[in-house]
This record gives structure tokens, sequence and C-alpha cells, in this order.
């Protein structure tokens, strides 16, 4: 079931992939068997991304009437959904029901002429919708509604955590709050999905995939967006064999010698490379989905203590020697595994799941794990979130950082093979450390905000409440007064690169409209 079947929506190819197998059962069983059992990680970005390619991205007048919008674009072909959403500027999002809506609407569409510019002749999805008679749509106009993209202030979080019965209810809450959308999801992949477009021209076999906390389940609103191309989906393409008298002649500026030109070629690659990241990033982004996807508590503990982290200085959107939230997922992940009963596998469990198509190795490291989500037996262990918690923090104010580092492959801590203040095992190249830009300082940080958390939360709820004392996870969440400016409804205009960084930007935008800081990353 890889993207080898692009135009089939996942439920088809997987329907296909069934049949393929001989598996006994009608063609209704095959879709029943699909539809009821939880999707693997390549069925959710296979029909993300087939879903994306049906997508245009259009800028919109400020006022504007939406019915006649969509009737508008109605007549290019079905509308299945839209949504619009406010970043600099208004923007609609439209998802057609056939891709060649969008041919349709493209033929349709002006490219704008300035003096002394040629205009390279791509057809981008991304469309600027300017109105002849605006104020006639002002008149009659009802406003939209705009999808945020930003998450509450965080003196609203704290109001309402104040208000919950729980541990475990704050946690909801604040996942609730702040998960990542489906209307943020849908701009992920229409982000990949575009910038493939651009790629596309000098690699038509080329795809552009996330991969990440974008689609791992542990996003969180304003987390970056890490993208990942393959110039040859997976070496899928055939080279053809020459069988005419004539040579295809590309387009590239002549050199010297072919050493020089083959130096170009990789430096351009490689700056891709360099930003995108690597093949085996994938595959942590599906274990981390499937770790995600297997119980509820599990991303309601890793976004909780995301939070925390942030909103501490724990993490930050600068690189630097700070622990990140990948290695912050690992260390819960680790410690879920410590439970007794464990409440998460360990990989070397989830390798012994794994059949013939889940086989993978990468520059030959052993990545095979699981993917069918079924085949994973649910845990025994039913502690509430109000315990895990609190034991997260105890756990890791008192590990032995000097002596151990974390292993996830079997769910043990083993001694530190270097002296890096933290350790976490790569999982599927043991060579690796994690955390090695992580100093002293930094590990000392989180430890004993660990400790003083842990102690916060085993005060007493009620005696808190009724003193007017934060508890729970508001009582462990520091108020954040810094001002960050706000930018978000500046009209911005330009070219396609640059409405595609102002896509980014708005994925990643982390101030909200009051002037309050909120925490996104
Ligand atoms: N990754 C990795 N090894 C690292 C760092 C990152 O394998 N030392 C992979 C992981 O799959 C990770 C992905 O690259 O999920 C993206 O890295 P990053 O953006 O730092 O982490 P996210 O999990 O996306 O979390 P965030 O929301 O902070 O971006
Ligand atoms: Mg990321």
């Amino acid at each position: 079931l890889r993207i080898r079947e692009a135009r089939l929506s996942s439920t088809e190819a997987a329907v296909a992939a069934l049949r393929e197998q001989q598996v006994p059962g009608t063609e209704e069983a095959a879709a029943t068997e699909i539809s009821t059992r939880k999707k693997t990680f390549s069925e959710v970005l296979a029909e993300r991304l087939e879903q994306a390619q049906r997508t245009v991205l259009i800028n919109c007048p400020s006022k504007i009437n939406e019915k006649k919008f969509l009737k508008y674009l109605s007549s290019h072909g079905n509308i299945k959904n839209h949504f619009f959403y406010e970043s600099y500027g208004t923007y609609a999002v439209v998802e057609f029901s056939e891709k060649d809506s969008i041919a349709s609407l493209q033929d349709v569409t002006g490219t704008p002429q300035f003096k002394d510019e040629c205009p390279v002749p791509f057809k981008s999805r991304i469309f600027t919708l300017t109105l002849k008679n605006p104020a006639s749509q002002a008149s009659e106009h009802t406003p939209v509604h705009r999808h945020k993209l930003t998450t509450v202030p965080l003196g609203g979080l704290i109001k309402k955590l104040r208000d919950a019965d729980s541990v475990s209810d704050q946690l909801h809450i604040l996942t609730e709050e702040y998960q990542l959308t489906e209307e943020n999801t849908k701009l992920r992949f229409l982000t990949c999905s575009l910038i493939q477009d651009i790629a596309g021209a000098y690699f038509p076999a080329c795809t552009v995939k996330p991969f990440g906390s974008s689609v791992n389940t542990f996003g969180k609103l304003g987390c970056d967006l890490d993208m990942f191309l393959d110039l040859d989906d997976g070496g899928k393409s055939t080279t053809r064999r020459k069988t005419g008298p004539f040579n295809l002649d590309y387009q590239m500026k002549r050199v010297p010698s072919e050493r020089i030109a083959t130096q170009r070629i990789l430096s351009v690659i490689g700056e891709f490379i360099d930003n995108f990241g690597p093949g085996i990033a994938m595959r942590s982004s599906e274990l981390l989905y499937i770790y995600g996807s297997l119980d509820p508590r599990v991303r309601a503990l890793v976004l909780g203590v995301r939070c925390w982290a942030r909103a501490h200085g724990i993490t930050s959107s600068i690189p630097g020697s700070w622990i990140t939230n990948f290695s912050l997922t690992m260390m819960v992940l680790f410690f879920l595994q410590k439970k007794n009963p464990p409440i998460v596998p360990t990989l070397d469990h989830l390798k012994e799941l794994s059949d013939v198509q889940d086989k993978h190795v990468i520059e030959g490291h052993d990545c095979s794990f699981v993917s069918n989500l079924n085949k994973i037996k649910p845990t025994g262990n039913t502690q509430s979130l109000d315990v895990l918690l609190g034991d997260f923090f105890e756990y890791f104010g008192n590990f032995a950082f000097n002596k151990y580092s974390l292993n996830i492959r079997k769910g043990k801590e083993q001694n530190k093979p270097e002296s890096s203040p933290l350790h976490i095992q790569n999982p599927f190249e043991p060579s690796l450390n994690i955390s090695r830009n992580v100093n002293a300082t930094q590990l000392e940080r989180f430890i004993s905000l660990a400790r003083e958390s842990a102690w916060l939360l085993q005060q007493d709820k009620g005696l808190s409440s009724s003193n007017g004392q934060l508890w729970g996870m508001a009582a462990i969440l520091p108020e954040l007064t810094a001002n960050s400016a706000s930018k978000g409804t500046k009209k911005k205009r330009g070219t396609t690169s640059d409405r595609l960084k102002g896509l980014l930007d708005s994925l990643k935008t982390n101030n909200s409209t009051n002037g309050k800081k909120t925490f996104c990353t």
C-alpha cells in the first residue's frame, strides 16, 4: 500500500491490495474491513496527499460573498470541502472532487503581466481573486467563518484548566486546544503538495511528504512542518531505454566538465536534503504514529509534557543546547514502556509482530516494525493520567542520567556509551544519540523543574482550590507575560514562493491577536 497507487484513494488502493493478496471475501467485505479498523500510517498519508492534489489555495478579498464564490468555482467541478483562514489576508482552501477541475480553473486564469519580466510558464494552484466590483459584494456579504490557526491565549487556558475535574480532564482539554486541527493538517499536506508541483518541474517523479510531528500524532498547533523530498519516489520510475535516433537535450548551463556538472547537481540536491531531512525520519514518524494511535493517554501525556516544557523554556523554537520535542516524546514513550504492566510495547516487540510487507532496511539499518495497528495487543494497565503525569515527573526527576542511556527499542536503560549529559538512543541508528545537543545546564533545569512539578502535582486539589490556588496542570504552567507583535491580518502580496513562505509562516504562527503570548512549538 505505498503511494504507488496515488491515483486511487487509499481505501480503493487497500481494497485492491487485499484483492491482490487473494483474501477471501467480497469487495464490500474488504471495504468494511478497512473502514472499521484503524488506518495504517501509509494509508493516512496516501489519502491526505491525494486529497491535497485536488485542492487549491485562493487569496480572496476580505469581504467576500461565500455563496457566489462557491457557485462560481462549482462551474469548474464539484466542491467536496472548503474553509477560509486568515493570515496576511483572507485565504480559501478549496478541495474539488476531481483533479481535472483544477485544470479547468487554470485554463480560465490569467497570468499577471509585469514590464520587463518574462513569466515562467508554470501554472500553480495558488490563485488570487480580484473582484471587478468589490463594493457590490461588500453590501451583500455576511462575514465568512475564518478558521483560526492560532491557539488560545494562556490566560484562557489556565481558566479552563482550573475549572476541570481532574488532571486527566486537564490533559484532555489541553489536547483538544493544542492538537493539530483537521484544517491545519490539510494545510500542511497542501503545502507539501504545492512544493511538489514546483520541484516536479525539475524532477517529475519526485514526491514531497510531511514527516515529524505534523503526521506522527504528537503535533501541536504552531509546530514546524518537516518535509521529505524524494526525487524518485523510492526508485519507482524506470529510465526509458533509447529506441530512436534522437537524444533528449537537457536545458542545463554549459560547464567545463562533467565533474563540475555533477557537483552542481549534487549541491542543489544537497541543499534540498539539508533542509528536508533523512529517510529514516519517515520511519520514526510512522513509529511515533503507531505509539500515538495505540492508547489515547499517550498523546495527552506527550502534549501535556510538550506544553509544560515550552512554557518553562525547556524547549525553544530556536535550535540550541535545549531538549527537543522529539527527545521529550521519546522520554514519555520510554517511561510508558517501564510501567508495570507496560502501557506501550518496545520497538523490538513491534518488530516481532511485523511481516514481510513491513520489512524496511535503510542504509543498512533494520527499520522493520508492524504497520497493522490491530495486531498489537492493548495494554492491561489502566492507570489514570493524573497518576501518570505525576509519575513521569518523579521518574525523570530521579533518573540516573549520568549513568544511563534511554533505549526504546529494548524498553530498558543501558550504560551510556559516551559522556553526553542526556543520552537517548536513536531507535534505528543505535550509534546515534538523538539528544547529543543537550548540555548539562539544560538537563539540570529539566530535572529540577520535573522535581518541582512532581511535588506540585501531589498537592491536594480540594485544598489548593479552596485557597484560591491553581492546581494540577494549571499549577505547573508558569504565566507567560512576554508580548508578541500581532501580525496575523496584514496583507502581504508576492510571488508563488512568497505565498508558500506565507503559508509556512501561518502554520508556524505562535502569536495570538490580544498580545498575550501563546506557547505553540
Ligand atoms: N528526527 C530524528 N532524529 C533527531 C531529530 C529528529 O530522527 N535527532 C526525526 C524524527 O522523526 C522527528 C523528525 O525528524 O519527529 C522531525 O524533527 P523535529 O522537527 O525536531 O521534531 P518533531 O517530532 O517534528 O517535533 P516538533 O513539533 O518540535 O517539530
Ligand atoms: Mg517538526
